[in-house]
This record gives C-alpha cells, sequence and structure tokens, in this order.
C-alpha cells in the first residue's frame, strides 16, 4: 500500500515536472510567434507609419509638364511671379484628379497674400519715376497702383515678399566691369594667400589632412562646431573651377565627413556652408567650403526637418516630394538624372535654387556646379552664398535628404549692402523673378550637360 502511493507521489511530481517544461516551452514558442507578428501587424497600422524615414525624392512619379499646364492650368500657364495669383485660379477650377489634390497641397503649404499699395505722385517727380522705368507707361500705370506679393510658407514660417516694380528702382552704379573686378582682386589676393600655402599656414584636424586630386582639407582654427574644417581647392579663383574640380572639391568634404564620424559616432549631421568674393561673405577670396559634423542639424536646416516633419504629422504625406511636385506644376523645376532644382516661393535671396536629391550624389552637385556657371555666366552675378545639409550618418528615424540651398548676393563691386534689418529681423525680400533663374539654369544645363564627361561616383555617406 505504501509502495502504491510512493509510486503515485513520484509519478505526480514527475508529471508535473513534465508540465512544468511543456509550459516553459509553450510560452516560449508563443513569445516567439507574437514577437515576429505583432511589430509586422503593427507596421500596417498608421501610427507606427510616422517613424519617418529620409524622403526618398522620388522625381519617377512626376508627370510632364505638359500634363500639368493642360489639366491645372487651362492650357497656360503664365510664368512670372506677378501671376502668381492667376495661375492659382485656374488652378482652383480644375477638374483633373491630380490638379485638384496638388491645389490642397499649395494651400496646405503655402500663403500668398496680395497688398494693393496705391499712390500719388506730384507732377516733377512724375518725369523722375517715369525715366527710371524706362519711359515705360505700362510700368507707369503699375507704379500708382502695385501688386505687393507676399508668399508664406506654414511650417518653415518662411515669408518672401515680391515686388517684382523695386527692380526697375535706380541704383549705384559701378564703374568697373565685374569681370575685371575678379581679376583685379585675384592677382591682389594671390601673393600673401593662406590657402595657397595650406601647408604651412592652415590648420590640420588631429587625424591629418584629407586630399583630393585637386583639393584639399585643412582644420579651422577658429570653431564654430566641433568639427569644423574647410576644403580647400589647389586653385586661387573661384571663378576659374572646372566640373572636374568643383566635384573634387565636395568628393573631399565627404571624405572628410566620413573619416570624422568613424572617430565621432555621435556626430552625424554633416552640413556645410560656401561663399564667394568679399560681397558673398568669403574671408579670403581662394575658394572655401566649410564642414561641420555636428551632433543635430543646425539652425537653417534644423527649421527646414522641423518643417518637414511636421507637414508628415499632420498630412501623412512627404514634403519634400510634395514641395518638388509644386514647383514642378507651377513651371519652377529643372531635373538633372537623380537631382531636381526648384525656384522656391519663399527664396531668401535673388536667384535662389534648392537643390534636392536622396543621396549627396554626382548628380546633385553637378547641378550646383551648373548653378553657379548660370550665376556667372547668365546673370553676371559673380558673389553668392550657399547652405548645404545631408542625411544623418546614422540609422535614424528622421533626416534631411541631400539639399543644397543657394542665392546670389547682389553686384560683388557696389558699395551697398545687399542684406538690412528687413532680412535679418523681418522678413525675405525679393525683387527679382523665381522664373528667370530657372530658364537660365534650364538653358545651362542643357548646354553643359552634352560636354559634360564625368562619369565618376561621388564618395557615398553610408552608414556602415
Ligand atoms: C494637411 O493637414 C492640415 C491640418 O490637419 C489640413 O488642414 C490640410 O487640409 C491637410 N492637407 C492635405 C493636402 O491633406
Ligand atoms: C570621389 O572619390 C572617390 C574615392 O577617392 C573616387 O573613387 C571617385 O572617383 C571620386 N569622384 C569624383 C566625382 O571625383
Ligand atoms: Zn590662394
Amino acid at each position: 500500500m505504501a509502495d502504491v502511493t510512493a509510486q503515485r507521489m513520484l509519478k505526480k511530481r514527475f508529471l508535473n515536472r513534465r508540465f512544468l517544461i511543456q509550459a516553459v516551452l509553450v510560452t516560449f514558442l508563443f513569445g516567439c510567434v507574437v514577437m515576429y507578428y505583432c511589430p509586422m501587424a503593427l507596421r500596417q497600422l498608421s501610427f507606427y507609419k510616422s517613424s519617418y524615414k529620409t524622403d526618398i525624392i522620388n522625381l519617377n512619379h512626376l508627370m510632364k509638364r505638359e500634363f500639368y499646364e493642360q489639366n491645372c492650368f487651362e492650357g497656360r500657364l503664365e510664368h512670372t511671379l506677378a501671376k502668381l495669383p492667376d495661375n492659382l485660379l485656374k488652378w482652383s477650377k480644375a477638374y483633373h484628379r491630380t490638379c485638384q489634390i496638388l491645389w490642397k497641397k499649395f494651400h496646405t503649404i503655402y500663403v500668398v497674400n496680395v497688398r494693393e499699395g496705391k499712390q500719388n505722385f506730384p507732377q516733377n517727380f512724375i518725369k523722375v519715376v517715369r525715366h527710371w522705368l524706362a519711359d515705360n507707361e505700362e510700368l507707369l500705370k503699375e507704379a500708382y497702383n502695385q501688386n505687393v506679393i507676399q508668399v508664406s510658407n506654414y511650417y518653415s514660417l518662411e515669408q518672401t515678399v515680391f515686388n517684382l516694380l523695386r527692380s526697375k528702382r535706380p541704383t549705384s552704379k559701378t564703374n568697373e566691369d565685374i569681370r575685371d573686378y575678379v581679376k583685379r582682386l585675384a592677382v591682389q589676393t594671390k601673393k600673401m594667400c593662406d590657402f595657397c600655402q595650406y601647408k604651412t599656414r592652415t590648420a590640420e584636424d588631429i587625424f591629418g589632412r584629407v586630399e583630393g586630386l585637386y583639393s584639399v582639407s585643412a582644420s579651422n582654427t577658429f570653431k564654430l562646431e566641433k568639427w569644423h574644417s574647410l576644403f580647400l581647392s589647389k586653385k586661387h579663383d573661384p571663378t576659374d573651377l572646372t566640373e572636374e574640380e568643383f566635384l573634387d572639391l565636395f568628393n573631399t568634404s565627404l571624405k572628410w565627413f566620413k573619416k570624422a564620424h568613424s572617430l565621432d559616432k555621435d556626430s552625424c549631421y554633416p552640413m556645410m556652408i560656401y561663399d564667394t568674393l568679399p560681397k558673398g561673405g568669403a574671408s579670403q577670396f581662394h575658394p572655401h567650403a566649410h564642414g561641420f559634423l555636428a551632433s543635430q542639424y543646425l539652425s537653417h536646416m534644423g527649421i527646414q526637418h522641423k518643417a518637414a516633419i511636421s507637414y508628415k504629422d499632420e498630412n501623412d504625406s512627404e514634403y519634400w516630394n510634395d514641395l518638388i511636385e509644386l514647383h514642378h506644376a507651377l513651371g519652377l523645376s529643372v531635373m538633372l538624372g537623380d537631382a531636381v532644382a526648384i525656384s522656391p516661393l519663399t527664396p531668401v535671396r535673388e536667384h535662389e535654387i534648392i537643390i534636392l536629391s536622396t543621396y549627396p550624389g554626382t548628380d546633385l552637385f553637378r547641378l550646383f556646379y551648373y548653378v553657379i556657371q548660370t550665376y556667372y555666366h547668365k546673370l553676371e552675378r559673380m558673389c553668392f552664398s550657399t547652405g548645404l545639409g545631408f542625411p544623418v550618418m546614422r540609422p535614424s528615424i528622421t533626416t534631411l535628404p541631400a539639399i543644397i540651398r543657394i542665392g546670389t548676393r547682389g553686384q560683388c563691386n557696389s558699395h551697398t549692402n545687399d542684406v538690412s534689418s528687413l532680412e535679418l529681423y523681418m522678413m525675405q525680400n525679393v525683387h527679382v523673378d523665381p522664373y528667370i533663374i530657372i530658364r537660365d539654369l534650364q538653358e545651362t544645363v542643357e548646354k553643359l550637360m552634352k560636354t559634360s564627361s564625368l562619369g565618376n561616383e561621388m564618395v557615398k555617406l553610408n552608414y556602415d
């Protein structure tokens, strides 16, 4: 009897153990299944989707320009900012679904305000105004009744005021030809140039220098960031760089970002600035770009980044791709391979262009070079300023695409400053029609693309 009880108890204990093992096994298996399927299911839900990726700049879904003209603008798009309100009126009446969606996106991002300014002129002053406006009676009529067009971006909070008539007002003339001025500066600065003698007259990074065929890096002696360096071309004259030399300069900067990031994983936000000539803000004549590898997007780039995030949050749509399509529809874009240039509706400076691509690749920098050639050869603007932002260098839920923003800085050899309290503390102010730079850039791209023999890729800023 006692034996039987002992046996039963033994069996029970054994069963208990088996049960336990089974329970553990089942839980384990169930856990695995849940852990595998749950994220898959979650990913289907929209709130999970709001974990952002880079806006992949996708130019393939864009229709031909004629499509937009035909369907959104009653077959006739006016290629001047002065007629933006008329274009918008046509757009509002479009039947095509694509145009209607775009129209809604336009009004989600932009607010266009037309403010009419009226005035009278005393008899004697009319003569003066007529003279300023080159005896053009149409323009004189406009002078009495001026349309000020204010465009605001709801997400970046940028606002630009356009009064195209202002470009007709008198400005101080300079008597020296702009090309002679640049040549004179080139000669004057050559002998004492620090950057021509970079080996002995510039600092080095703790990892030394990064060098390309036509360019080299130097540490910036007085820093604005933990990682702050200069990229110098081996030529002294910024107006004399070939496409190959220009691309090499930025290729060197990309190599430098990779090098610095390999030593400091927390610094992963690559940004650059590039100015030319004293009026453009450059402290030295010699071509030099600044590179910053920061722990976040800095001010202006941060605002752009934030704008894209808010837009995506509110509309579940991609800011940069939508911005591109809006400008493309309005005839304010130029394409080159996987990069696109738009003349933004809220420019900071005259002849402004924003170039976008998913990564900082060859097409992006070629387009950059072509913008500069357009400034030099079609617009005779030798001074410009540029801000560049690249994707975050580590897997990140949010990042900017590769973005280059560039604008001219007025007449290079004039004494008048092109920046005043207006743009520093009030609003952006541009008198030049954004359609002009787009037309000129398109021509430059068509011309230079044919002669360009570059097949080289840029260094990839991948997260490896
Ligand atoms: C985007 O979101 C805002 C705010 O919710 C809304 O007013 C707007 O209509 C949306 N735009 C589009 C194109 O869906
Ligand atoms: C950039 O540098 C890489 C590595 O040195 C090189 O293979 C590539 O050809 C360069 N690209 C250009 C456009 O110079
Ligand atoms: Zn030099």
